[in-house]
């Protein structure tokens, strides 16, 4: 099944970044927030990554004209109606999607594939939302960020997924330039699975005053050869964000690992959500130098 055009909820860090990923593979692409204030936010992001491509060269400008030109925004959900596949990047909340793919089965055509870039929500909680037909439609396609940058795309399947289904969503990762791997409806996946153990205990870890959070993030970087460190790499995914993966993955499993550190939750409760607001573990006032901030 060809796959050329391309629904996005939501158009925060996620959102923004795939939509610019598929139109950048040359899919329509048509974003749906919640007001137009916000699909304005994730727009203005994702002018802000293709002017970085084209002025590194990587494309022309009137390359970055036309992917941008593919991407139009909506606050409604009948413009979705016709796309061949649905990509959902809203909010971490079981209800909240369930509603919206609620909503939308009953306006997009039978064919129409929808899929969840969920961190650790079940596919198949997701896929109950809507009508037997579409069941074997819905999969996960689970995208890193900064997602323009990040080659991984894991591709998950329920019982219920349709074969020819799956193996379409497997090549449209592959048409967006990404690499798939295959993952079962698991909390997590693959990734988030081993890296939220360990994001949370670098916290655990500064809780415990085990390092400073530069030390603690130098540690990792220095050391282990990660990019980022880890409190950094919180600050970059979303304290919120990470904060209902953790509630979602320790009730899951009930596994003290996937727990939620306090300091994470009290953090949240604060309004530091990292990067996105501006503080987290470090305070981005100078966001090409962020300072660590007091929190121990
Ligand atoms: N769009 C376009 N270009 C971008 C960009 C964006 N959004 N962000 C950065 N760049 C470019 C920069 O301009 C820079 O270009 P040059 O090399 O030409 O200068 C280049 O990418 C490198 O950027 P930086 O120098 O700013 O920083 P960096 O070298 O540290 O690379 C990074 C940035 C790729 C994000 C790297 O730090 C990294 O890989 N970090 C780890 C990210 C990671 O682990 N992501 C997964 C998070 S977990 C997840 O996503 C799953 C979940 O469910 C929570
Ligand atoms: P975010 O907070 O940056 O963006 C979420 C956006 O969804 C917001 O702009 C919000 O207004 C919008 N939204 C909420 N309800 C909506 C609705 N009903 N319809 C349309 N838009 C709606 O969050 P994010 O980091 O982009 O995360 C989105 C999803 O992607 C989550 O499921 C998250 O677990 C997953 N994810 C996040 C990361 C990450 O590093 N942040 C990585 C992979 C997957």
């Amino acid at each position: 099944m060809e796959i050329n055009k391309v629904g996005v909820l939501g158009c925060g860090l996620m959102g923004s970044g795939i939509a610019q990923t598929a139109a950048a593979a040359g899919c329509t692409v048509v974003v749906r927030e919640v007001t137009e204030e916000l699909c304005e936010r994730g727009f203005s992001g994702i002018e802000k990554s293709l002017a970085k491509f084209a002025e590194k060269g990587s494309i022309t400008p009137e390359q970055r004209d036309e992917i941008r030109g593919r991407i139009t925004g909506t606050t409604g959900f009948e413009d979705l109606a016709d796309c061949d596949i649905i990509i959902e990047a809203i909010v971490e909340n079981l209800e909240a999607k369930r509603d919206t793919y609620n909503q939308l089965d009953a306006i997009c055509k039978p064919e129409t594939i929808f899929a969840s870039n969920t961190s650790s929500l079940s596919i198949t909680e997701m896929m109950t939302a809507t009508r037997p037909e579409r069941q074997a439609r819905f999969v996960g396609l689970h995208f890193f960020n900064p997602v323009p940058l990040m080659k991984l795309v894991e591709v998950v399947r329920t019982i219920l997924t349709d074969d020819a289904v799956y193996e379409s969503a497997v090549e449209f990762a592959g048409k967006l330039g990404k690499v798939p791997v295959r993952a079962g409806d698991k909390s997590g996946f693959i990734v988030n699975r081993l890296l939220v153990p360990y994001l949370l205990d670098s916290i655990r870890a500064l809780e415990e005053g085990v390092g400073s959070i530069v030390d603690i993030d130098n540690g990792m970087k220095l050391g282990c050869g990660h990019p980022m460190g880890p409190l950094t790499l919180l600050d970059f995914v979303g304290l919120d964000t990470t904060y209902y993966i953790a509630e979602i993955m320790f009730d899951e499993f009930r596994e003290k690992r996937f727990a939620p550190p306090p300091l994470l939750k009290r953090m949240v409760k604060a309004g530091l959500y990292g990067r996105k607001s501006g503080r987290g573990f470090y305070d981005y006032a100078d966001p090409k130098k962020p300072t660590p901030m007091s929190l121990v």
